[in-house]
């Protein structure tokens, strides 16, 4: 014979007291066990033939939230008819309604009922509509079975339906249909010994008189010596634990954090709220540039405007966009508005935490990062958020070159696991020349969009007194935690689902 868990030999003593035949829950009473132990105990029991399980579905009938309110109110033609009965069995339906004091939006309901039950009848006089009571009705009419179900229903918060008279099947249902009652299967499951059951009992008993702990008690006493100790099963299964641990996307970010460290950068941080002039004018996107529109970028109510730096930036960038200022360039050709520069956002880019920092830090080499949080005023959907996180990383030394840029993201998206990237001209006001970064995924035989990078225009550069090139790039950060992870819809990663967070494993 093989074998009994202490799970196993406790269900079965518990089903000898219960006279051989017992339902889960009247066990899970009886023996202290936890529902799943005996669950599983009553699987491997019945495996082995020492129990039988008999199984029989119920379906439970509850009360909806609208039933509750109809159980203790009344049905709504209820209460219209005794309103009409107490206005004299003839009344138009607002007089009638009002005297119900039934909620308007019942009324549709309520008059159908009135008329399916034969209580009322509902007709047109004078351009009003009226409520006439059955001719052949005595008084009030008596309660009828969904009436009575649901006080019954109230009294007694749930029924079987398997239990329930016959004729009531049908109640149930209209009441189903006018949504006043729920209904929720359930297996219930009985356990009963079989004869090999009960031949294992007093096996079961001789093993129960073995000791499962070696206490300091039977130590000292030397007891020990004396007493059977049982053997420890190694094969049982123990209960399923899921430690703390960090959020699936914070592991990745944490993973970003260690490529840039490795590669010398240090991080920076900024703050979430900008000035225009940060975010837009200082990378000399035009004031009529469309990104800063109310559709793509969040404007602080209150307070509304920001100060703006030292008067020298401000002179230089103002000019720049003007006219080119010593730059080179001809600039946009406007008046620039110093109001429009101070109005607060929300940082559409990290870029303006990166050029934020270079205006104060103008002594090479330069090499930082940020993974931090943006936001975009985007309609939500699977591949749009409006809060989201992107990585930004800026060199700025005497001699580096647009091959420096490609060597270094080659090698943090390495770092990454992406094997392949490839490199295409692209477009930002800000840089010049400017690239796009794209990377093959062979397991789903695609491309991604990594980031946008670029050199910084003398445009950016000269109004802050930066003397050196500067290497910038800048992408999303949910696109690769989507792919690492084998996520397709982009809201799932902040939803908090619990079991996905269980199951994402804490080593990668
Ligand atoms: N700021 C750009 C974006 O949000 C990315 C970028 C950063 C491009 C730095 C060039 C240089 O998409």
């Amino acid at each position: 014979m093989s074998e009994l868990r202490e799970n196993e030999q406790k269900t079965l003593l518990t089903l000898e007291k219960l006279g051989g035949k017992g339902h889960i829950d009247q066990i899970i009473e009886v023996s202290g066990l936890a529902h799943a132990a005996v669950m599983r105990a009553a699987l491997s029991l019945s495996t082995a033939n020492r129990i039988q399980v008999h199984e029989t579905r119920q379906t439970i009938i509850t009360l909806s939230k609208e039933g509750k309110y109809y159980a203790k109110k009344g049905l709504p033609e209820r209460r219209l008819i005794h309103a009409l009965i107490k206005l004299g069995g003839a009344a138009t339906v607002k007089e009638t309604l009002r005297e119900a004091k039934l909620e308007k939006k019942f009324l549709t309901i309520a008059l159908g009922w009135l008329h399916r039950k034969r209580w009322a009848t509902v007709e047109r006089m004078d351009d009003k509509r009226v409520l006439l009571l059955n001719p052949s009705m005595r008084g009030e009419p008596p309660l009828e079975i969904d009436e009575k179900l649901l006080s019954r229903l109230n009294v007694e918060d749930h029924l079987i339906a398997e239990k329930l008279e016959k004729d009531l099947e049908g109640t149930i249902s209209v009441l189903k249909k006018r949504k006043l009652v729920e209904t929720d299967e359930k297996t219930l499951r009985e356990l009963e010994l079989t004869k090999v059951g009960y031949a294992d009992l007093p096996m079961v008993l001789r093993v129960k008189k073995q000791i499962s702990q070696l206490t300091p008690e039977l130590i000292i006493s030397k007891k020990w010596r004396k007493v059977k100790l049982r053997k420890f099963d190694v094969t049982a299964p123990g209960p399923v634990v899921y430690p703390g641990k960090i959020h699936p996307v914070q592991e990745i970010i944490q993973m970003v954090r260690e490529a840039f460290l490795e590669m010398g950068f240090t991080e920076i941080r900024g703050s979430i709220v900008q000035t225009a002039f940060w975010n837009f004018d200082a990378l000399f996107q035009p004031q009529d540039h469309p990104a800063r529109e109310m559709m793509d970028t969040f404007y602080l109510a209150q307070p509304k405007e920001g100060k703006l730096p030292r008067k020298n930036f401000v002179d230089a960038v103002a000019k720049t966009h003007e006219n080119g200022w010593i730059t080179g360039s001809r600039g946009w050709q406007y008046k620039w508005n110093p109001q429009e520069a101070k109005r607060l956002i929300m940082r559409t880019h990290t870029t303006a935490v990166t050029i934020h920092y270079l205006a104060e830090h103008r002594k090479p080499p330069v090499k930082v990062f940020s993974v931090d949080r943006i936001y975009r005023n985007e309609r939500l959907d699977y591949k749009h958020l409006a809060e989201l996180y992107q990585i930004e990383g800026i060199i700025m030394d005497r001699n580096v070159t647009l091959r420096d840029l490609i060597g270094t993201l080659k090698e943090f998206y390495l770092k990454l696991g992406l094997k392949r990237v490839e490199f295409w001209p692209s477009y930002f006001p800000y840089t010049e020349p400017s690239a796009q970064a794209t990377a093959y995924v062979p397991e789903l035989k695609t491309w991604i969009e990594l980031c946008g990078m670029g050199i910084f225009r003398p445009e950016v550069v000269q109004p802050f007194g930066i003397k050196y090139p500067v290497l910038a790039w800048g992408g999303g950060l949910e696109r690769l935690v989507m792919l690492k992870l084998g996520v397709d819809d982009i809201r799932f990663l902040y939803k908090n689902d619990l079991g996905w967070i269980r199951r994402s494993p804490v080593c990668r």
